[in-house]
């Protein structure tokens, strides 16, 4: 297998997939499988793509159809998740347990997906319980079309960084752990990459630069529950793009990436040429954790400088920081008009849905909610027992309030959530956390504009600060301590989507919820109908029932 990857054009593959038009079709075959690694010098069980942790790139273009066929080596149910790809009509290939069923072990799946109207720097990672704890993600991006102009020169080479907090724990043994009605502790270490110098020496280099010239880092975390402050000794980072837009072009010493969140920044190699650390180190913990990784003039002479440069301390210096983040109004979109030529500060908002980080407090176990409501998984996925009519049997829509009080949390109910939100409404959400500890929450199916982050909590006046010209388009938000977040956006891609805590233990424990949009036309114009034969697999309650196609037209 080895990660091979071929481009073939539509003609001769007519019959795979009819749906999309002559864009290029990008091949992959992965094979998943346990394997056995040191990252932080104690061997542990980690789970591989094609014998690699972290698994291999996904290095697309806007618009290419990527096609993944995925072999389960594993002895549990998989599925992967393409974090920030937006699936247009296609919740289908989400690869979350309310939109599809889990691969079986020792079987294969094949995920068909068209990475559309969309660039930037995204992860995959398997989304069931507690694995990506192991390991099983990677790199996605997705290149602007070349008609289509990027606003920085090509970069020499282009280079992903994942860095992400890292238990020694095995996934099974944390998700023992958390069922056992506990907290997931400390983690023991901070990777990049997969790897952690050891300052010895005898480090291999993660990237090779030539002196001179300009390199572009993806830079994502993938970890499970620590925010971390992003550098490189000597080299300021030019912030280029931010899940999927073009931003202002600021230069930072040191950039805080909370859990979820993927930046590309430009770096020159104008020092002097030797070795130098790149730097993530935990934010906002009483014991800060720090991994290294080397970064090697080629030619270069001399190891890095064992000072590390510290990190910034507290989480005002963060907010400042996400204040200064600021969409490029007149930089092309992944379509040839300009990110800004679509001017959301002018709609009027149709809806505000408040979600209040909830936890369970003096119950023996503990769970985290919305609005009261922990989500737990169903046998049958979501999006398919609405799509079979039989929703009725597995969940119920709306269990929530818009607008709940405050002491929501107090009363917490294990439930599945899903919430109903009318096609092509302009919707503002609202997520507040009145706990301690900082959040990081992820829409799957959209970009939204993040207008406001705000210490303490929110209500209508509130909307007067928000930034309704500039604001960055992106999927995941930070929310710190006792502060609350505002995003805005129209919910115009038809699917079932699922909102969660990208705090591992948090959405471990039901801090998530499903977004259904139907479309009322039934029309293929906004949705796909079920893919036919093995492209969907059933489970649960729709097991072995015929597919309709719900949906016609074009
Ligand atoms: C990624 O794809 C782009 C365009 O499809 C190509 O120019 C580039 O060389 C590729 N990069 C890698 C590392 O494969
Ligand atoms: C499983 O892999 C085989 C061999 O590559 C392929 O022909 C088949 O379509 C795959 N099955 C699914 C369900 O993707
Ligand atoms: C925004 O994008 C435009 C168009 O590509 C580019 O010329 C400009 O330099 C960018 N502005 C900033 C401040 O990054
Ligand atoms: C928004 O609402 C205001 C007041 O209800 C109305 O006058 C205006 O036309 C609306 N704007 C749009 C774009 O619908
Ligand atoms: C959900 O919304 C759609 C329209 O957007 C409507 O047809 C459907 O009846 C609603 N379902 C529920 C259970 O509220």
């Amino acid at each position: 297998m080895g990660g091979i990857m071929y481009i073939v054009l539509l003609c001769c593959l007519s019959t795979m997939w009819v749906v999309q038009g002559e864009d290029p079709y990008l091949f992959f075959t992965w094979d998943v499988t346990y394997g056995t690694l040191s990252p932080l010098g104690v061997p542990e069980q980690v789970i591989l793509i094609n014998g690699q942790f972290p698994g291999p790139n996904i290095n697309s273009t806007s618009n290419n159809n990527v096609v993944v066929n995925v072999f389960n080596n594993l002895d549990e149910p998989l599925l992967f998740h393409w974090n920030g790809i937006q699936q247009r009509k296609n919740s289908w290939q989400d690869g979350v347990p309310g939109t599809t069923c889990p691969i079986l072990p020792g079987t294969n799946f094949t995920y068909k997906f068209q990475v559309k109207d969309q660039i930037g720097s995204y992860f995959y990672y398997p989304s069931i319980g507690m694995q990506r704890a192991s390991g099983g993600f990677g790199g996605l991006r997705v290149n602007s079309r070349l008609l289509i102009p990027v606003p920085y020169p090509d970069p020499e080479d282009d280079y992903t960084v994942l860095i992400g907090d890292w238990y020694t724990k095995s996934h099974s043994a944390l998700s023992k752990f958390l069922d056992s009605g506990r907290s997931l502790g400390r983690p023991e270490g901070v990777l990049l990459n997969g790897k952690s110098a050891k300052g010895d020496g005898k480090d291999e280099p993660l990237f090779t630069m030539k002196p001179g010239k300009t390199y572009k880092y993806r830079i994502c975390n993938v970890g499970l529950k620590n925010s971390l402050n992003f550098r490189i000794q000597d080299h300021p980072m030019k912030l280029v793009e931010m899940e999927g837009s073009h931003v202002v072009q600021n230069t930072y010493d040191s950039l805080d990436l909370h859990v979820g969140q993927c930046f590309s920044v430009l770096v020159v190699a104008d020092k002097e040429p030797k070795d130098y650390y790149m730097v993530a180190s935990t934010r906002f913990t009483k014991t800060i954790l720090t991994g290294k990784g080397i970064m090697r003039y080629a030619n270069g002479k001399g190891p890095a400088s064992p000072e590390i440069p510290e990190a910034p301390v507290g989480w005002a210096w963060s907010l400042n920081q996400f204040r200064s983040f600021r969409w490029n109004l007149t930089a092309s979109a992944a379509r040839p008009n300009p990110q800004g030529s679509y001017h959301y500060g002018q709609i009027n908002i149709t809806r505000t849905i408040k979600l209040i980080n909830t936890v369970s407090r003096g119950s023996d176990k503990l769970r985290y909610a919305f609005n009261g409501v922990s989500h737990i998984d169903t046998e049958t996925p979501l999006k398919l027992a609405e799509y079979f009519e039989m929703a009725d049997k597995v969940f119920k829509y709306n269990i929530i309030s818009d607008s709940p009080s405050h002491d929501v949390g107090n009363t917490l109910i294990i439930q599945p959530n899903v919430l109903n939100i009318t096609f092509r409404t302009f919707v503002e959400i609202i997520f507040e956390n009145p706990e301690k500890s900082i959040q990081s929450f992820h829409l799957d199916g959209y970009s939204f504009f993040l207008v406001a982050i705000e210490p303490g909590t929110w209500s209508p006046e509130k909307r007067k600060n928000y930034n309704l010209l500039d604001a960055v388009s992106r999927h995941t938000v930070q929310v710190f301590p006792k502060s609350w977040a505002a995003i805005m956006l129209t919910f115009d891609n038809a699917g079932m989507w699922n909102v969660r805590s990208e705090l591992a233990e948090n959405r471990y424990l039901g801090q998530q919820l499903y977004i259904s949009v139907q479309s009322p036309e039934r029309s293929l114009r906004d949705e796909y109908n079920i893919p036919e034969g093995d492209a969907c697999l059933l489970c649960g309650a729709v097991k072995g029932l015929p597919k309709k196609k719900l949906y016609s037209g074009f």
